[in-house]
């Protein structure tokens, strides 16, 4: 729609050249609107602000321009209409469609691929679990709204840097340390190694309450870490692969990749030239047994850089992060995504590297998220402990598995495996991607699973009822001729057209649910196609049309699901 937009803007500045009003073009595609429904068109153009200049009510200036339209056709536009004082747009839906077909035809697969931010470059940060410990359901949103960011920005063009900032240094290590040297094991360690790892602090806590000098050891061992000292750091080596080995697994079945994974640790020897350069521009300060940068000027509380033993602090990592990532990549744009309750640690880090004089600071932004919070009492914290994606995964793929056996038993066991794999996994990542990531996302079970509601499901079950039609519709040829007979097409095609621009929204908000949002109206508009138009058995012509239909809503469907990274099943 964009390209049309333009040329509707630049002949509406015509119209208003010839009145003696200058207008810009940005002004004007600003004042678009999209009309309520459907039957009134696809763009309304309010032309209220210009009353004056006319010295006329409203309804009469949009008379007007529709006249301007009518003595200067464009060959998109079907039919104006005059509503008050909007002029409304109905754009041609054949028009639409053929441009739908020809881009199609040209590029594919990746018929909805851009160049809108091409030349531009952007770190993504997500996902970031703590090692050592569980992958929490917590760090699920970073993971898949990070996802889904990254996939987004390569579809319009960018080129994309995805770095897992996996938190693997801070002093929690010298704990796990302490605690494995005194009742570790090896082969325990081996078998289980996050949930081992987590029984081992949970030990170092109860034990260090009877005896705070486990506390001293822990900072010890830490120091001994940052300094390199080769016992610590062989025990860390260790904890850190087998931690990750046991992520990647959960990447694996979440479909999300990363293009760096540079943890915490990476950072602990860039960490003396942070201090030197705030140093140099006079901004740290002694307090309270640390050096700190005072924010009271800003209203906030001061940035820890440095603790009076050494230890290097969360913050100072991410100050040499950003600065090594800014030397690296030169990115044009940076995304921290990462949960709301750390607002205030990044607006304090990046005021630091303001007042450092980094004057790229104005380029990083902290996409925050809100919390998930659970409504059935199954998933609610077990006996108070968190609760861990793995399982949320599981449940989601075995209650798929009971649904399935209901409703297709005539599936081979593996496919069943294969098929609730696919949904169940799908089914989270739809249901976190669905909602504005600002708010919570309230979890419940009949919500993510409803195959006739808002769901992954949902989308899943259109996509192979496409791929069905196609297959019975096998001896017909797809045809881009247009042969609409029936609204639902028309409202199909227009729904189909809209793919881009919400592409865009969705960059432009840095949200997902626009497209998520969008594949449900999608979906809605195919399920009202199908439910009136047939493909197979009718004329060679209307069938020929339809199943091209069917084929773009089946990609288009493909290309948001891949955007989101969900996948879709072939059959279920
Ligand atoms: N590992 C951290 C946590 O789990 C998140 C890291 C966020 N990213 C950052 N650059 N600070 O809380």
């Amino acid at each position: 729609m964009i390209g049309l937009k333009d040329k509707i803007a630049n002949s509406i500045i015509d119209f208003l050249k010839q009145n003696n009003i200058d207008a810009k073009k940005e002004d004007i595609l600003f004042m678009f609107k999209k009309p309520e429904k459907l039957e009134f068109g696809d763009i309304a153009f309010p032309v209220f602000r210009y009353a004056k200049d006319f010295r006329k009510p409203p309804v009469e200036i949009a008379e007007q321009v529709k006249g301007f339209f009518e003595a200067n056709p464009l060959k998109e536009i079907e039919k104006i209409e005059v509503i008050n004082g909007y002029v409304n747009f109905h754009i041609s839906p054949q028009w639409m469609f053929e441009k739908l077909v020809k881009e199609f035809e040209e590029k594919g697969e990746d018929f909805y691929k851009s160049d809108v931010l091409k030349g531009k470059t952007f770190v993504v940060e997500f996902s970031s679990p703590n090692i050592a410990k569980p992958f929490s359901i917590g760090h699920l949103r970073s993971t898949v709204i990070g996802n889904f960011l990254r996939n987004l920005l390569k579809s319009l063009g960018a080129n994309v840097i995805g770095i897992n900032h996996i938190g693997d240094w801070g002093t929690q290590f010298g704990k796990l340390i302490v605690a494995f040297k005194l009742w570790g094991n090896e082969e325990e360690l081996e078998k289980d190694p996050v949930k081992y790892m987590l029984s081992l602090y949970v030990r170092f806590h109860k034990e260090a309450e009877e005896n705070p000098s486990l506390e001293d050891k822990a900072r010890e061992a830490f120091l001994n870490l940052e300094k390199g000292s080769e016992e610590e750091r062989k025990l860390w080596e260790k904890f850190r692969t087998l931690s990750l080995k046991e992520f990647e697994k959960t990447y694996k079945r979440l479909n999300v990749h990363f293009d760096k994974v540079l943890g915490e640790a990476f950072y602990s020897d860039k960490i003396d030239r942070v201090v030197k350069i705030l140093e140099e521009k006079g901004l740290l300060e002694e307090s309270e047994n640390a050096l700190v940068v005072k924010l009271d000027d800003y209203n906030m509380p001061p940035c820890l850089i440095k603790k009076s033993d050494g230890a290097t602090l969360y913050a100072t990592r991410d100050i040499a992060a950003a600065i090594y990532r800014k030397e690296t990549f030169d990115f044009d744009r940076m995304f921290y995504v990462v949960g709301s309750e750390q607002k205030l640690h990044f607006k304090q880090f990046f005021k630091v590297l303001e007042l450092a004089g980094f004057e790229w600071a104005k380029d990083m932004e902290h996409i925050d998220f809100g919390l998930y919070r659970f409504k059935d009492g199954k998933m609610s914290t077990r006996k108070g402990r968190v609760i861990l994606l793995e399982e949320v995964l599981d449940e989601a793929v075995n209650r798929i598995k009971e649904i399935m056996n209901e409703k297709n038993p005539d599936l081979t066991e593996e496919e069943r495996e294969n098929v609730s794999e696919i949904l169940g996994t799908g089914a989270i990542i739809f249901n976190d991607l669905k909602n504005d990531r600002i708010k919570d996302v309230q979890f419940s079970w009949d919500e993510v699973l409803n195959f006739e509601g808002e769901s992954g499901p949902y989308i899943s079950y259109s996509f192979v009822r496409c791929k069905g039609i196609f297959r019975k519709a096998e001896g017909i040829e797809e045809s881009g001729k247009y042969t609409a007979t029936h609204e639902s097409e028309i409202a199909l095609i227009k729904k189909l057209f809209e793919f881009k621009d919400i592409m865009l929204s969705a960059y432009n908000n840095r949200k997902s649910h626009f497209i998520a949002n969008y594949l449900l109206d999608l979906t809605k508009s195919f399920t009202t196609f199908y439910h009136n138009c047939r493909v197979v058995g009718e004329d060679k012509g209307i069938s020929s049309f339809r199943k091209m239909l069917v084929k773009l809503t089946m990609n288009t469907l493909k290309a948001g699901a891949d955007i989101l990274g969900m996948r879709l099943p072939d059959r279920m």
